[in-house]
């Protein structure tokens, strides 16, 4: 009997398995399949682990997730069905959302140069909202979009390091706020808040506390001009692949510090996040079958003579044009290609390169790696390939992208949907913070 979430089938396993056991039983299919396609796995699991785990790290922060980071149905599905709030970009991430029975308080419109059409279509939605950094957009809001709850977004004044720094494209100076708080006075608009964002894949956690600090500077200016400021939006910007250099934990120290002393609970503000990578990133494991491979030789002389090394190249189902566009667009990328079959500690290696299946040269996922020697037909995984990577694949000289597998241990699966079989299209929106389930929220099918 298969199990579903939206119109995707789920596998349910039985007992935890690791990603390798999981990749190799798929593999297998494939060749009962004679396919020799790229395939993405997505452990659900996962995903329920990391929300749950948020409010284990962050009791008074409600997640808002960052759906231009992986808009997979099944991600969105289930981050609807737990209780997940949501960040959309534009008109047809907000629809997709809506579309899944999410009510729009569960939205926030954050892009904050918008188009007035897509204004003018959150506004119809009850969208309400919405960031902005600039007057034009205030401008625009007014016109558009009178009653819009605005959150100002302010770009945090530090050195601190971050991968994908978007400070370069969004916020005002904190120092220069005050001037967009007096013309949306001016305006007779509703500001309710501030927001950030510390740039993702942030290296250095004490970016927060900086970027909470400037926050309240320019929440206490709008309370002053007497705006009801009620809302404090962190952004995104948080570790999401299994074994980062700084971990979530070091990242909720340093948040929870910074909030205890500049928005204390008994203040009663909202507190929000728009964390993407955070919730998807260890959830996605690709699969690439080895699809060709040219050996070079290089000559190198030791000092008994000459040496002829070989270089192997292998030519893989996927590049950067599909799921690895990720090598291209999102500095926070780590890719770490891994064989499947067995390899024994003694067994050689050699220098290795691992290109895409397009005919441009650009398509190169990996140089100067030490691997066992493949053979075409086998196949290579690599892990954490959840953000930033499905979301932006082009199918580009027609390559198509990886098919998606779900699955999930049967314990977590049964917590969330405790019948066994259900049909979610209805709006359940429930909260499992608490650990609660959906059994009275989703429709038994079977
Ligand atoms: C406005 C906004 N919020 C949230 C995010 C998600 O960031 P991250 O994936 O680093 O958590 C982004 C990423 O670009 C963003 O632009």
């Amino acid at each position: 009997m298969n199990n579903y979430l939206g119109d995707q089938v789920v596998d349910i396993h039985q007992t935890d398995h690791s990603i390798p056991s999981v990749i190799s039983k798929y593999v297998d299919l494939c060749k009962l399949e004679d396919s020799d396609d790229s395939f993405i796995a997505c452990n659900l699991g996962d995903i329920v682990y990391k929300y749950n785990d948020w409010f284990r790290t962050f009791p008074r922060i409600k997640p808002f997730y960052a759906m231009k980071c992986n808009d997979d149905s099944a991600v969105l599905k289930i981050l609807a069905d737990l209780g997940a709030n949501f960040d959309c970009a534009s008109k047809s991430e907000i629809q997709k959302v809506l579309s899944m029975g999410v009510c729009p308080s569960r939205i926030i419109y954050a892009n904050p140069c918008k188009q007035s059409s897509m204004i003018r279509f959150a506004a119809k939605s009850n969208v309400e909202k919405m960031t902005f950094d600039n007057e034009s957009e205030l401008n625009k809001v007014k016109r558009i979009f009178p009653t819009a709850k605005l959150v100002l977004r302010i770009s945090p004044q530090s050195n601190f390091k971050v991968l994908c720094d978007l400070g370069i494209k969004f916020g005002v100076n904190p120092e220069k706020a005050i001037n967009l708080l007096r013309a949306a006075k001016n305006l007779g608009l509703d500001i309710i808040g501030v927001s950030f964002h510390v740039g993702s894949g942030c290296q250095e956690p004490e970016a927060f506390a900086s970027a909470i600090q400037q926050a309240r500077m320019v929440f206490d200016q709008g309370r002053d001009l007497g705006f009801n400021m009620t809302l404090l939006d962190i952004g995104g910007g948080f570790p999401g692949h299994a074994g980062a250099s700084v971990s979530f934990d070091a990242f909720s120290h340093v948040v929870n510090m910074a909030l205890d002393k500049y928005f204390p609970a008994e203040e009663g503000i909202d507190l929000i996040a728009e964390p993407g990578r955070y919730m998807v990133a260890s959830a996605f494991t690709i699969a690439v079958n080895i699809i060709s491979k040219r050996i070079e030789t290089r000559h190198q002389h030791d000092n008994n003579g000459e040496l002829i090394n070989p270089v192997v190249m292998y030519f893989v189902s996927d590049g950067v044009y599909g799921s690895f566009n990720c090598l291209l667009y999102d500095h926070a990328a780590e890719v770490k290609i891994k064989p499947l079959k067995y390899v024994d500690v003694n067994d050689m290696t050699f220098e290795s390169s691992v290109w895409g299946p397009t005919c441009d040269g650009i398509d190169c996922i990996a140089t100067h790696l030490q691997l066992p020697m493949h053979e075409v037909d086998e196949w290579f995984y690599v892990e954490n390939m959840g953000a930033y990577t499905i979301a932006a694949a082009s199918t580009f000289n027609g390559m198509q992208n990886p098919r998606r597998i779900y699955y999930c241990d049967e314990g977590i699966w049964l917590n969330v949907y405790p019948k066994t079989v259900y049909n979610c299209a209805q709006s359940g929106t429930p909260d499992l913070r608490q650990g609660h389930s959906l059994q009275n929220t989703c429709e038994k099918v079977c």
